[in-house]
């Protein structure tokens, strides 16, 4: 099945040029002008608009149970809803129970994901530690192509992962050549706050960001940096949410250490003032973690995305219903964190970030989707626009606008956190492996249709790293 996009821009991280796309068999075939093709081919009018790879969205999390309950947004329809955006993977997460078999839920996360109609891979968060656990990380990068691990430095008595697990993890990681990632809050001093302002009757959404203060980030962002820097693996941050966090991972690039980060749509164009909207529902719609924040925190964010101390954007897509927020309503550390944003992703960063001037198209490439396809080992069969890659591509009108709403989202929840905002440049067409998921505003998603895209170990990279640690490693002195 051949489909021909005609007459548009190509635009890639490196390059932006006039050229006819042929997909053939889920791949990119051919790239030139004027394209000869056989009869039969679908043509998509691509004139006046721009051709780009599909938006990899590296944090979401479908169907996930969390917090006493399981996340509205399934692996088909989160994928579908993703391509009404323009997006075409997703790397979501493995989250195995404290002592569950590692290996157990990676076969659930894989039987839950069948379901896709986008592509998607997986971290896998390491919550616990023990020999089975060292072992399974060796199963999962040699024979599953997970090439990223995932702590959660929050959520005492949950998934948090203390200091020991993250120092056995990351060094095992670096043994693996895979990526240790990080969600960057002090647990300890969150749960400790938590306590104290639900003590002194702080018990709405309100105390949600009180319980979680900017210092809380950039304390757990410095600590997992450190213990990279002693170990010499490389890391990577998700959802940066502060400038506190920023500033260690400036610091630590400087000082010549391999460190990512990734920020969030949500946290780029909303502060802190929605958890204090005098409607319960809308405040607990919007409480995830890291909170939204103060404003000046997003100009901050915006500046680290330019300048390349910030790689990738994502949403963290994780969602919940208000019946489901409810479950906080006396407490609100008890309220499901998260919001989602798949959908939106790309025409937010697009308004906010190419509409603005703050981002070339070539960067917007870059940070939503080449960025996280190189950092995680799949570019360029993903994140890039050439011969032989996936034909994964979304057809972009730079003219086309709207306003976000939940009433005319795809998402499968009841509130959207970009509600009202409007939006120039949206995705006319996404094609995923080459077949239009999503057209002229008529999502055509397949259940069923994603595939597991494996990814392989670092190697070269981290052979390098694990050299430089070990001519670090000191010998012991002999005495006599
Ligand atoms: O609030 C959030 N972000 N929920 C999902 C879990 C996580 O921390 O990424
Ligand atoms: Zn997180
Ligand atoms: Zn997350």
């Amino acid at each position: 099945m051949s489909t021909l996009i005609r007459g548009g821009t190509v635009i890639t991280a490196e390059q932006t040029y006039r050229a006819d796309v042929l997909c053939d068999d889920g791949k990119i075939v051919a790239i030139g002008e004027n394209l000869e093709v056989p009869t039969g081919t679908e043509i998509v009018d691509a004139g006046g608009q721009y051709v780009m790879p599909g938006g990899i969205d590296p944090h979401t999390h479908m169907q996930l149970p969390f917090m006493g309950t399981v996340a509205s947004e399934d692996f088909y329809t989160g994928t579908a809803a993703a391509m009404a955006g323009g997006t075409t993977s997703i790397i979501d997460f493995v989250i195995p129970d404290p002592q569950q078999n590692i290996m157990d839920a990676y076969r659930a996360w894989r039987g839950w994901a069948e379901k896709s109609a986008a592509d998607y891979g997986f971290h896998v968060a390491i919550t616990w530690w023990d020999e089975s656990v060292d072992a399974d990380m060796g199963t999962l990068v040699r024979e599953e192509g997970i090439n990223s691990f995932k702590h959660f430095m929050a959520y005492k008595g949950a998934i948090m992962a203390d200091d020991e697990i993250l120092y056995n993890s990351f060094t095992r990681s670096l043994g693996l050549g895979a990526m240790p990632t990080v969600h960057a809050e002090n647990g300890e001093l969150v749960f400790q706050l938590q306590k104290k302002l639900i003590n002194e009757g702080i018990t709405g959404p309100e105390g949600h960001p009180l319980s979680r203060p900017p210092a809380a980030e950039g304390e757990a962002a410095n600590r997992a940096l450190r213990l990279a820097e002693v170990i010499g693996v490389p890391l990577y941050i998700v959802h940066v949410s502060t400038n506190d966090a920023l500033e260690e991972i400036k610091r630590a690039r400087a000082a010549g250490q391999r460190v990512y980060g990734e920020v969030l749509a949500g946290h780029l164009t909303i502060d802190d003032s929605v958890y204090r909207h005098p409607d319960w529902d809308v405040a607990a719609a919007h409480v995830m973690s890291p909170p939204f924040r103060a404003k000046h925190h997003q100009e901050a964010l915006w500046k680290g995305l330019q300048g390349g101390s910030l790689h990738t954007t994502a949403t963290d897509h994780c969602c919940f219903c208000a019946d489901q927020k409810a479950m906080g309503r006396d407490d609100f550390s008890q309220i499901p964190n998260g919001t989602a944003g798949v959908e939106d992703r790309m025409a937010v960063l697009w308004e906010h970030g190419v509409n603005t001037g703050r981002l070339t198209m070539n960067e917007f490439v870059a940070a939503t989707s080449a960025n996280a396809a190189k950092i995680f080992n799949i570019y360029p069969q993903k994140g890039s626009v050439s011969i032989g890659a996936d034909a994964d591509l979304v057809v972009w009108d730079p003219n086309a606008s709207k306003t976000i709403s939940v009433k005319t989202h795809h998402q499968n929840v009841d509130y959207n956190i970009f509600e009202g905002m409007e939006v120039t440049g949206l995705a006319s067409h996404t094609l995923s492996r080459g077949v239009l998921g999503w057209k002229d505003g008529d999502l055509r998603a397949v259940k069923g249709a994603g595939k597991y895209v494996k990814r392989p170990a670092f190697s070269a990279a981290f052979d390098a790293l694990a050299k430089q640690s070990a001519q670090h490693t000191p010998k012991a002195v002999k005495r006599s």
